[in-house]
């Protein structure tokens, strides 16, 4: 695992290692940001099993939930407190899910995937070329067929729609709610 640099949310570069914001957080209470949505919750209900990255999944809100419906899950995030918080929830609960500590914009899967989630994650890079390239660069390790479910507040939302709105030639935005865009790669 290569240990790069992100902008983050607060201001500041950090170095993967060092403490950030969330492992102060992570670390004061489990479940700190909620249960996972019902709708993110029902999309997965509905798809086949399948690989599913979870860029920045922090806890595991919704990487634990996906994988005890089956999925295979890689979480991905710069918190080492909240990878170790994951991890432990997997092997306690026999779950698939492999967590590791990662910087999101220089992280690179070794395969290809059925379905990326950003929940409330690409706003956290606050540069916003490394934002933008950060985020195009996912839509290439989806599997053809595969989907990019993509979550954040309705503010953080046109970023989301102005990047796949690039990439008409390639994805067909399957689901739109104003918090929640959801995109099937073609065939
Ligand atoms: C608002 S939280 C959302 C966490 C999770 N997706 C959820 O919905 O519970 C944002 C997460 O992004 C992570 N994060 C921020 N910048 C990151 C980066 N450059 N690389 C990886 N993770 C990052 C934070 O550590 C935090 O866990």
């Amino acid at each position: 695992m290569g240990h790069g640099t992100g902008k983050i949310g607060y201001g500041g570069t950090q170095r993967l290692g060092m403490p950030v914001k969330y492992d102060e957080y992570y670390s004061a209470q489990d479940h700190a940001l909620g249960p996972a949505f019902k709708e993110v919750i029902a999309f997965f209900q509905n798809l086949e099993l399948g690989q599913v990255l979870d860029v920045g999944g922090g806890q595991g809100r919704d990487a634990i939930p996906l994988a005890q419906m089956g999925h295979r899950v890689i979480g991905i995030d710069q918190s080492s407190i909240g990878i170790e918080q994951l991890k432990n929830a997997a092997v306690s609960q026999h779950l698939n899910i492999d967590a590791k500590v990662a910087d999101l914009c220089t992280y690179s899967p070794t395969e290809q995937l059925d379905i990326i989630l950003f929940d409330r994650t690409r706003h956290m890079i606050t540069n916003t070329i490394e934002r933008e390239n950060a985020f195009s660069r996912y839509l290439h390790f989806t599997q053809p067929q595969g989907h990019i479910v993509l979550i954040d507040e309705r503010k953080n939302m046109a970023g989301f729609h102005t990047c796949m709105d690039e990439h008409v030639n390639t994805w067909s935005i399957t689901y739109v709610k104003p918090t929640i865009l959801i995109a099937t790669k073609e065939a």
